[in-house]
């Protein structure tokens, strides 16, 4: 029995010695020493030794066991090493090759924000922003939009409760900013909007929004074209003709559309324009007394204008853009077009 453990020795170590991987070196270990192995059926002849034999063979088996299993970390630290050392080698990084990494630019509707924003802050005018989450009371009421005025069909929303909705539009900001300030104010307020409207090429559940507002002494309609003549004028090209139509808006008294001539045709007319020649990009009136009145002003004594534009809708006259998906759904090959 000793020469068997003696030679079982042996063989294992010269196994071990041999093994190519950790998987190799494993079974092996299993053939020697798992409950199945050689070692174990050897000594499952112990019972047939003599009594006085058996502390001797059983100490030789063990100290067997501690060889093999101290040969066997030796080879598997050996084999770790070997595989580390591979994958360092397959890992390595060559910090000096010219990277490719492909650098981001702006979204088409932040270049155009970023333009109108220039335009104004060179009027004079401050930007600020409000909540997207807003109370019905500045998304409609303040704003001279009592609970069953017809002008709220137009822009519904999503409740969180009865009073509190994503806002429909920029124009609570109004309210917010002269409660907060004290006129003369100048602002432009850019921001997210939301309405419950199908996707269609024209419409999306959340859009973006430029709102104006300028409040002060003697503030007239004169004011109110003399600005926003200028802006379409930066914004579209000194050619442009532009031209104010009436309209209704419930917080404005007068209340206008402002259209420019066709950006596609000159004014010529052609599908662009609907064959009218002129495309119309913002709404704008004199702040209606009541809004003046709401937020704690004097309408005898100030009076403003303000106005209210649609940015998906002035990129898209822009760029020539026909569809409104595409600023949202970030497809590479109209993005990079920018
Ligand atoms: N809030 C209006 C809308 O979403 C746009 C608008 C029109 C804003 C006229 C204004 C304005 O400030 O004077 O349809």
């Amino acid at each position: 029995m000793r020469e068997e453990l003696l030679n079982m020795r042996e063989e294992a170590l010269h196994d071990i010695e041999k093994a190519r991987d950790l998987k190799e070196l494993n079974d092996i270990r299993i053939k020697y020493l798992g409950k199945k192995g050689k070692l174990t059926a050897i000594l499952r002849g112990m019972a047939n030794l003599r009594p006085e034999e058996r502390p001797a063979i059983g100490k030789l088996a063990n100290e067997i066991k501690e060889v093999i299993e101290e040969e066997f970390s030796k080879k598997s630290n050996e084999l770790k090493e070997i595989v580390k050392n591979e994958r360092l080698k397959r890992e390595e990084i060559d910090v000096t090759i010219p990277s490719k990494v492909a650098i981001g630019h702006k979204h088409p509707l932040t270049l155009v924000l970023d333009e109108i924003k220039q335009i104004f802050l060179g009027l004079g005018y401050e930007i600020v922003e409000g909540p997207e989450i807003e109370l019905d009371y500045y998304n409609f009421e303040a704003l001279n939009i009592p609970k069953d005025h017809p002008a709220r069909d137009m822009q519904d929303t999503f409740y969180i409760t009865e009073d509190i909705l994503l806002r429909t539009h920029t124009s609570p900001v109004q309210v917010r900013t002269m409660e907060r300030r004290k006129p003369p104010i100048k602002v432009i307020v850019p921001g997210r909007v939301y309405r419950s409207d199908e996707v269609d090429a024209t419409h999306s559940p959340v859009f973006h929004q430029v709102e104006g507002l300028l409040v002060g002494k003697n503030v007239t309609m004169a004011d109110l074209k003399g600005t926003l003549i200028t802006f379409a004028k930066m914004f579209y090209g000194e050619e442009r003709k532009v031209r104010f139509r009436p309209s209704y808006f419930p917080f404005t008294e007068p209340s206008a559309e402002m259209d420019i001539s066709c950006i596609a045709c000159n004014g010529k007319g052609c599908r662009v324009c609907s064959y009218t020649g002129w495309l119309e990009i913002l709404g704008c009136g004199m702040v209606h007394p009541n809004v003046l009145r709401n937020s704690g002003y004097d309408p005898e004594e100030l009076t403003g204008f303000a106005f209210g534009m649609g940015l998906e809708r002035i990129a898209m006259l822009k760029y020539g853009i026909s569809d409104m998906r595409l600023f949202f759904e970030n497809d590479l090959r109209f993005l990079e077009q920018f």
